[in-house]
């Protein structure tokens, strides 16, 4: 593996904390602390991703045209991602476990909850992400970040508590199953994907060093990081600017501490 690359200046392990995957101290070759770490791992690249946004996006003028509405595409393809993954959890993940696992029923009830507290805030910030793109609203970062806010306290606790649940599962017993499921999961993730907003989305806040680089995350054939930087990435390009590594999952200075970023914010902002 190659050494750790150093990002200058504050990165996007801030403000929302990341997450600690069980394999962190644990082998990853027991199955349920390898699907608790690979959802924990999901949730970090969101997490990465929505750091990058509240970094950015207060140092973004209104009058900055371009950036505003790369930033805006931005969080358009972040919450494509967080939406195409608690719908799988929602429609297959957790009712498989039910069904399949009969003692997982009790273990799995405050998550299936949880996402009731923090849909509605999820699609306010969705909605005027689509507004202000569509030309029906102006940029405005003081607005986008109180979305952010309505929603972040519970998103940030489910995200957290969804890992020890699962790790519970090892109490539930029938642990190949759990492996077997979680597989399952995602073939539904996949087949779903819009994979010009979420292929680089996920790619640019997926940090492979994350834990001394223990963990394969994401695992893909070697072709696809080239597949989506050089073709799926096209369509919302001015957007991945925001990303906090590069396709091969290596940590990259954000735009923002950058001297083209320098350069593009204080033009917007003059
Ligand atoms: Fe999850």
């Amino acid at each position: 593996m190659s050494p750790k690359s150093v990002p200058e200046g504050i990165w996007a392990d801030q403000p929302f904390k990341l997450l600690d995957t069980p394999g962190k101290d644990k082998p990853l070759s027991d199955p349920v602390v390898y699907v608790a770490s690979h959802m924990a791992l999901v949730h970090n690249t969101f997490i990465r991703a929505l750091n990058s946004i509240y970094l950015h996006a207060p140092l973004i003028a209104p009058g900055n045209k371009s950036l505003a509405r790369d930033m805006l595409t931005y969080c358009q393809c972040w919450v494509a991602l967080v939406a195409l993954h608690h719908q799988a959890e929602e429609n297959f993940l957790f009712s498989a476990f039910e069904k399949r696992i009969p003692a997982a029923k009790g273990i799995l009830a405050t998550n299936v909850r949880q996402h009731d507290e923090f849909h509605s805030g999820l699609d306010a910030f969705k909605k005027y992400v689509e507004i202000a793109l569509a030309g029906g609203e102006p940029y405005c970062s003081e607005k986008l970040l109180k979305l952010v806010d309505a929603f972040s306290e519970p998103l940030m606790k489910h995200f957290a508590d969804e890992i020890p649940t699962l790790m519970r599962m090892q109490e539930a017993g029938q642990i190949e199953e759990v492996m077997k499921i979680h597989e399952e999961f995602e073939v539904i993730v996949r087949k779903d994907i819009d994979a010009s907003k979420v292929g680089p989305m996920t790619l640019l806040n997926a940090d492979k060093t994350f834990e001394g680089g223990k963990h394969p995350f994401p695992v893909m054939p070697k072709f696809v990081p080239y597949l989506i930087k050089y073709l799926v990435s096209r369509k919302y390009a001015g957007a991945w600017k925001f990303g906090s590594c590069d396709y091969w999952g290596q940590p990259v200075t954000l735009f923002m501490n950058t001297p083209e970023g320098k350069q593009a914010l204080k033009a917007g902002n003059e």
